[in-house]
């Protein structure tokens, strides 16, 4: 009995919460209003004015406001509202028509999504990336997450890192809109993105020659900017990517030469692989490394004659080789000759 009524109290107040919800346009007579505001304790200002159009650009322009701001059923309500939950409609399977993308299984599992849910208030959740009222699709021009404007999105938090990229050769031709050129997510991910000592993350150190392999291994990509394809090759044969190959975390990988958010051309004096940087940035690991390093060249492909003594060596050995071989067959074919003739004879 008792649980029968608790069950009939319960089904009121639910039937009543649903009557209850108010209509959006009762939001507007507060929130409509410019300069509609609260002042916290420590004295600042929150705006809490919502133009009334600030969804119709969006791609929630469909949705009520209480659809998101799910506890406000009442007015007034009262204050100290949750924070929006973005994933009470982006989930595989959700009946509101979003997306069905593994998306909240993926950011859960990343050093953000751990991060939040952990409790760290720095950590970004959806709505941080994203924006609140002004969704877009991520390409769109209005979109904070669009490829050009990512960088400062992402370096609202690490300024270090975007301070660097943004003078980087990658960063500068990326502003200038250069659409080949990588932002933050091509080398990071976007809702995976891991620590780089996260063995599954993409700038792994074992796993970095392949991050920057799909761009610099691609001739569609990097040719079309006079940027040689050579490079990613000539790194897997050098003695550096073998061990990086066999999974030694301590060769160098494309970052440790190269940097990774202050990657610049060779040519630039700031680079690390202008020449006059070099005994510093090999030195990092070779401590013998001096101004004489500078003298071998690192990506070396040895079927080309701009290499030198070592394309003759490589030649040298490719035909001792070949007619090593071919003696070989000679001999074999001689030999099974002579004894065919011999089985005849007797
Ligand atoms: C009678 C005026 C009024 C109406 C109508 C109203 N609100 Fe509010 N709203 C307020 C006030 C006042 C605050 C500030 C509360 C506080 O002191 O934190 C507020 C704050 C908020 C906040 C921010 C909470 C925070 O802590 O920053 C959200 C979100 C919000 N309202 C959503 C809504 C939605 C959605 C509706 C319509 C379903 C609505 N409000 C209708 C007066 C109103
Ligand atoms: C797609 C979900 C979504 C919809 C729909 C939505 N909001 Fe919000 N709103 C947010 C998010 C996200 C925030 C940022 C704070 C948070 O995360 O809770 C926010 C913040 C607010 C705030 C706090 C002040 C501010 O601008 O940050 C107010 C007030 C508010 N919303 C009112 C409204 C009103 C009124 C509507 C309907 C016209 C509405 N919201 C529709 C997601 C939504
Ligand atoms: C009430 C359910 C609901 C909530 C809550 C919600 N969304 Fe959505 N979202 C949708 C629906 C439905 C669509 C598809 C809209 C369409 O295609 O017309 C969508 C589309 C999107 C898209 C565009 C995806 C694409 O590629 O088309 C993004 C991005 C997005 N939502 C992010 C968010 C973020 C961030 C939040 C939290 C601030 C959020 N959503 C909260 C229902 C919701
Ligand atoms: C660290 C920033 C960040 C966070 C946190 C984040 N996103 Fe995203 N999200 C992105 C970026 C960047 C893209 C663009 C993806 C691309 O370039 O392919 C994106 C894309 C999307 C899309 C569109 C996917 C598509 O292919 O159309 C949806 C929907 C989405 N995010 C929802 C969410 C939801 C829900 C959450 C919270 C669980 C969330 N995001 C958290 C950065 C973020
Ligand atoms: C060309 C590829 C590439 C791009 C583009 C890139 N990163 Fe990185 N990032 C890396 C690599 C590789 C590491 C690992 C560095 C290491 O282990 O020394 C890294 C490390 C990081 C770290 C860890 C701490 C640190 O600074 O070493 C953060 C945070 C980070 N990146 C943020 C960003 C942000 C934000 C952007 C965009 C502004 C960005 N990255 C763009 C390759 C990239
Ligand atoms: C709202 C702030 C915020 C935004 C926006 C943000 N991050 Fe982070 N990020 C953090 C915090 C906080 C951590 C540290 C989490 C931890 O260590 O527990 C972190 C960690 C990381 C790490 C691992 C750093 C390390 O030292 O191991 C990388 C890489 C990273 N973020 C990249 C990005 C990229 C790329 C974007 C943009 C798509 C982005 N972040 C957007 C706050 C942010
Ligand atoms: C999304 C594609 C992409 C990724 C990923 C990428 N790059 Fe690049 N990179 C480019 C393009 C395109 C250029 C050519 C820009 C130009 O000079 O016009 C370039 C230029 C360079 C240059 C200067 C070459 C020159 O001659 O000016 C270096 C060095 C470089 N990248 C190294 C790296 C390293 C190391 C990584 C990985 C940590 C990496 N890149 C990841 C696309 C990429
Ligand atoms: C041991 C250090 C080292 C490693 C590891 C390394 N590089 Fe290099 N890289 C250099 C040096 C030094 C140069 C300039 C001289 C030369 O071309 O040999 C260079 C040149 C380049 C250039 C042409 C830059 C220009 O301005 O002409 C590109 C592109 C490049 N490397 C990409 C890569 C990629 C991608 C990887 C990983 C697959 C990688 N490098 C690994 C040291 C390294
Ligand atoms: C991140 C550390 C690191 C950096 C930076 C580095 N190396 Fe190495 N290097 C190694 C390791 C470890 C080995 C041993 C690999 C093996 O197991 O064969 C090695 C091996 C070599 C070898 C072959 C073995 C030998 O000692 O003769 C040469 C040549 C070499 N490195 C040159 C360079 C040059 C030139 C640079 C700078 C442009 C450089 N390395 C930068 C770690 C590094």
């Amino acid at each position: 009995m008792r649980i029968l009524i608790s069950l009939c109290a319960g089904l009121i107040s639910i039937s009543l919460a649903v009557v209850a919800a108010p209509p959006v346009q009762k939001c507007e007579l507060c929130h409509a209003k410019p300069g509609f505001q609260k002042k916290l304790d420590n004295g600042q200002i929150i705006s809490l004015y919502v133009p009334p159009d600030s969804l119709a650009q969006s791609v929630h322009s469909k949705r009520e406001c209480n659809e998101c701001h799910r506890d406000v059923n009442e007015i007034p309500h009262k204050p100290g509202l949750q924070w929006v939950d973005c994933t009470g409609c982006h989930y595989i399977g959700n009946l509101a028509g979003a997306p069905e993308l593994p998306i909240y299984e993926q950011y859960r599992e990343s050093v953000h999504g751990r991060a939040a849910l952990a409790g760290n208030k720095k950590a970004p959740i959806c709505q941080d990336c994203h924006g609140a009222h002004n969704v877009q699709k991520y390409h769109a021009e209005g979109s904070p997450l669009n490829r050009q404007l990512l960088p400062a999105s992402c370096g609202r938090c690490h300024i270090e890192a975007y301070r660097q990229f943004a003078s980087s050769i990658h960063g500068k031709l990326l502003s200038e809109g250069n659409p080949a050129v990588p932002t933050c997510t091509d080398c990071h991910g976007e809702h995976t993105i891991e620590k780089p000592e996260e063995p599954g993350s993409a700038v792994f150190s074992t796993r970095i020659p392949e991050t920057c392999g799909k761009c610099h291994a691609a001739e569609n990509i990097v040719s079309k900017y006079g940027v040689s394809i050579e490079q990613v090759e000539t790194y897997t044969e050098s003695f550096h990517g073998i061990a990086t190959t066999f999974g030694s975390k301590k060769a160098a990988n494309c970052a440790s030469c190269h940097g990774s958010h202050d990657i610049l051309p060779a040519t630039d004096q700031e680079s690390r692989i202008f020449p006059a940087n070099i005994p510093k940035t090999c030195g990092k690991c070779h401590p013998e490394a001096n101004a004489n390093w500078a003298r071998g060249k690192i990506h070396v492909n040895a079927s080309n004659k701009d290499a030198g003594i070592i394309y003759y060596v490589a030649a040298f050995f490719k035909w001792l080789t070949i007619s090593t071989l071919v003696g070989l067959v000679i001999n074999i074919i001689l030999d099974l000759r002579r004894r065919l003739m011999k089985n005849k004879k007797s």
